[in-house]
């Protein structure tokens, strides 16, 4: 209890928020990702990552915020385009550029959970067939064993990889993502089981050197929901639920993932949408997916409720690993819709821990506001804003809220 008899968090529980660095750093040249965003018609209003945030010269202001925030961690990327520029070739001026990063978020008081892939990989990978490529999870290593060797004192909490199902789905399917396929069924299914390889060789790897380390994914937990009673609506959620947790293959693999191969069960959920069966849809496996009748839409056009939270997290107390929401947020200007959001859903994860849930940290997506992938600068996810002229940063109502939160390790009262 606080002392006004609030209800406080488990102690040591994560205060934190997520970021990736393409997002975020700015001039990211060697990475499949940059290439992309050259060609037309690629992101939004013909956007590119640029300059981004300009993280990667700032990062000592921005992690100066995190403190302002009384954040306890932060979750960050390395930029594997940067480390190994060329195949088995190393720069170590930006093994360097990290140690100062990390060593910096650790002066600030804050934990660092590293991601080592989330979504953009080196121009040589991606030449060589990128994820989708025989030996891919072997090409990863080398980059993998480098930051182990170099960076690994530093590094407490890592997640291998980010979001296996939407990185292969996004490119491989939709094609909104590098290398930009459509429809290739294949290409998405050797992604992910090149990624889920990937995750365990780096899992084996990280714990031989670092046996304290805590070492897990992160997964997206898209829900799908039946639009009805009706059996078919059912059967058409379950069968749109499975495609999407297809990273790892089914539930019954996660369950083996988790358990040889996990210290921790990464989630990242941010929306749900509703499915019923279709007989004029083969293309989309006779699945209508749609928004939820009265929820909420944000500017990413899909509906998201706190009230989902729970769900979520039930489905993954099975696991019997701990949790950490590695992504949560909203894309949305109405900042005030972003406070009262973050208020409801912490109470409900507050409720789920009351449960017997062994949450251990919140990772809200995201700092501040950034490169939004395919959908370039347009989307505004962050708790702190950023000048798209000057680059400067303001935090906005929802990060003080969220600082308030941090600081009293419970929820205050009024929430927003
Ligand atoms: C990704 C982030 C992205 C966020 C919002 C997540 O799937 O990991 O990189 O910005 O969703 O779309």
């Amino acid at each position: 209890m606080t002392e006004d008899g609030k209800k406080r968090f488990p102690e040591g529980f994560l205060w934190g928020t997520s970021s990736a660095a393409h997002q975020v750093e700015g001039d990211n040249r060697n990475s499949d990702w940059w290439e992309f965003e050259q060609q037309p018609g690629r992101i939004a209003n013909g956007e590119t990552s640029e300059i981004a945030c300009d993280h990667y010269h700032r990062y000592r202001e921005d992690f100066a915020l995190l403190r302002e925030m009384n954040q306890n961690a932060h979750r960050l990327s390395i930029e594997w385009s940067r480390i190994e520029p060329a195949p088995g070739e190393f720069d170590s001026r930006q093994i360097r550029h990290y140690r100062d990063v990390l060593g910096e978020l650790r002066e600030q008081g804050i934990e660092p959970m590293v991601t080592l892939h989330h979504f953009s990989s080196p121009i040589w990978f991606a030449r060589k067939g990128g994820w989708s490529a025989t030996g891919a999870a072997h090409a990863f290593m080398p980059y993998v064993h480098r930051v182990i060797d170099e960076l690994g004192d530093l590094i407490g909490l890592w997640c291998t990889i980010n979001e296996p199902s939407i990185y292969s789905v996004n490119g491989w399917i939709t094609g909104e993502f590098p290398p930009g396929r459509h429809s290739d069924l294949g290409g998405t299914y050797r992604v992910a089981s090149n990624m889920h390889r990937a995750h365990e060789l780096a899992y084996g790897a990280i714990k031989r050197r670092w046996p304290d380390s805590q070492v897990g994914l992160s997964h997206h937990k898209f829900l799908f929901m039946p639009a009805s009673r009706k059996r078919r609506d059912h059967l058409a959620a379950g069968a749109a639920q499975l495609a999407m947790d297809r990273w790892p293959v089914a539930p019954g693999q996660l369950h083996k993932i988790v358990e040889a191969t996990s210290d921790y069960v990464g989630v990242a959920h941010y929306w749900a949408q509703l499915c019923a069966f279709d007989p004029r849809r083969p293309k989309e496996q006779f699945i209508r997916r749609f928004n939820v009748p009265g929820a909420p839409v944000t500017d990413m056009g899909l509906s998201s409720d706190p009230a989902w939270m729970p769900v979520v997290l039930n489905e993954l107390r099975g696991l019997g690993k701990p949790i950490y929401i590695t992504e949560n947020g909203l894309a949305t200007n109405d900042d005030e819709w972003r406070a009262r959001y973050l208020g409801e859903i912490l109470s409900h994860v507050q409720r789920a821990i009351d449960d017997g849930v062994d949450v251990r940290g919140y990772f809200h997506w995201t700092n501040m506001d950034n490169f939004e992938w395919a959908r370039g600068y347009g989307m505004h996810f962050g708790l702190i804003a950023v000048d798209r002229k000057t680059l400067e940063r303001r935090i906005k109502p929802s990060g003080r809220l969220y600082a308030r939160i941090a600081k009293l390790n419970a929820l205050p009262t009024v929430t927003h």
